[in-house]
């Protein structure tokens, strides 16, 4: 079969890689892709946005399966596109994004089913914004509704600095649009957790964990980040904590969005805080994570297509999901300066000592081809995975690694998986 994939980051390049391995497939496209994707797929030069043209491409190629892997263009209402048009798609429609695209409507939804979850109020009008503020506990958390790149989100320790993010939110719309509402929300401390999951309308199957290491810096420092690493799976995330996820989260979110009428298909990931109070909701993505999905998918047993089919024909339960016995660690490379301002256009070297390397990774965000070289072109520029039979053999051998590869302005956190010594 033929399979297009929508995305370009390290996220779609574990996808492809999931995808290359299935038996049933013989051709991948990814729109657009990247330099990395482009040795395993035929990358196609049609942005994620583009709903009209990647239509008509799916339909000239005769595309079986189409698996959008950004929350943008899923958020936009792609996969509705692609369905009025008689393709078969793997996410979740526009009504059912929503449980990413806007944060008021998580909190609300989660409010409404008893679903573990911060305290909050949403508001549209600055004004109703800081006068709540007068009287709120410090710190608090204003969250922007609407997508951000995951930057929206405000942890405010002050009266002062909360009033500044309603400003900054809601009156100069730093993140445009996505603040014309803004969610204000209890401050809580705890382990996060991500929990990945495969959803299809009605019965939902958890993957494996993950944590994620959001700050640019070491010790959890410096700017927020899309990811700068990431380990799989999470020696916090104990027994007891699935079995509380599983009866108060998992399958209540999928309900829930089913009685409201937003049968959700595709990707729910569940990013957790586990607080003293138990696990609670810190947000839903609609999509896999990045770079979770470069820990995750790597050691996933399944044929990726098996589940994905499944979840677009309504048969998850049929499946049963399976991850190694063993553990893996991202640490993405980045370009110096990120996520603030960098430099692109490096040669990056050492690629090719990860061909055939068993067990490693070199997964492509921020790479473009460039007179027959592979040269940075993002602020992410790779992410190097490695497995071990645990997680600190997987650490050791994730950093060793990145010795392979060699491109000016490199930079990376020299932390990622510290958690794990501490479990
Ligand atoms: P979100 O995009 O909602 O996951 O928020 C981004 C990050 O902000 C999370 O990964 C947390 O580290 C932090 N955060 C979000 N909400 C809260 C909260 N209610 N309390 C404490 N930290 C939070
Ligand atoms: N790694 C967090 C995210 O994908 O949103």
């Amino acid at each position: 079969m033929k399979v297009l994939i929508v995305g370009s980051g390290g996220r779609e390049h574990a996808i492809a890689t999931a995808v290359a391995k299935s038996s049933k497939v013989d051709k991948i496209y990814c729109a657009p892709g990247n330099a990395g994707i482009g040795q395993i797929a035929e990358c196609v030069n049609i942005g994620a946005m583009e709903f009209d043209k990647l239509v008509e491409f799916a339909k000239e190629k005769e595309i079986d399966l189409t698996v959008i892997g950004m929350d943008d263009p899923l958020v936009g209402g792609v996969v509705d596109k692609f369905e009025e048009a008689g393709l078969r798609v793997f996410g979740p429609r526009k009504n059912a994004a929503i449980l990413e695209g806007s944060k008021a409507f998580s909190k609300d939804l989660m409010k409404k089913y008893d679903i573990p979850t911060a305290g909050y109020e949403n508001f549209d009008s600055p004004e109703a914004a800081m006068e709540y503020l007068k009287t709120s506990k410090y710190p608090i958390v204003l969250k922007a509704d609407g997508l951000a790149l995951g930057k929206g989100v405000l942890i405010c320790n002050t009266k002062e600095e909360a009033m500044d993010g309603v400003r900054e939110l809601m009156l100069d719309k730093k993140f445009g649009s996505a603040g014309n509402t803004i969610v204000i929300e209890e401050f809580m401390t705890g382990r996060e957790v991500s929990v990945l999951s495969f959803v299809d309308g009605k019965t939902i199957k958890i993957m494996t964990s993950a944590q994620d290491h959001k700050r640019a810096k070491d010790g959890d420092q410096g700017l927020n980040t899309g990811g700068m690493g990431t380990f799989s799976p999470s020696p916090f995330y104990t027994h007891e904590v699935d079995e509380f996820c599983k009866k108060y989260i998992y399958q209540a979110t999928v309900d829930a969005m089913a009685s409201e009428g937003r049968e959700f298909k595709g990707i729910i990931f569940f990013g957790l805080m586990l607080t003293e109070e138990g696990p609670k909701v810190l947000e839903y993505n609609a999509r896999f994570g990045d770079p979770e999905a470069q820990v995750v998918l790597p050691r996933m047993k399944n044929d990726i297509i098996d589940v994905f089919e499944a979840c677009v024909d309504g048969e998850l339960d049929k499946i049963d999901l399976e991850f190694e016995d063993n553990a893996a660690v991202c640490v993405v490379l980045a370009s110096d300066g990120y996520p603030v301002s960098y430099e692109k256009g490096f040669e990056i070297k050492g690629l090719e000592q990860f061909d055939n390397k068993e067990g490693y990774y070199v997964f492509h965000a921020g790479t473009a081809l460039y007179d027959g070289k592979i040269v940075t072109n993002g602020g992410r520029v790779l992410g190097v995975t490695a497995k071990g039979s645990d997680l600190k053999e997987a650490r050791a051998n994730a950093y060793e690694a990145t010795e392979l590869i060699h491109f000016e302005n490199k930079y990376m956190r020299s932390d990622i998986g510290k958690a794990i010594d501490e479990a």
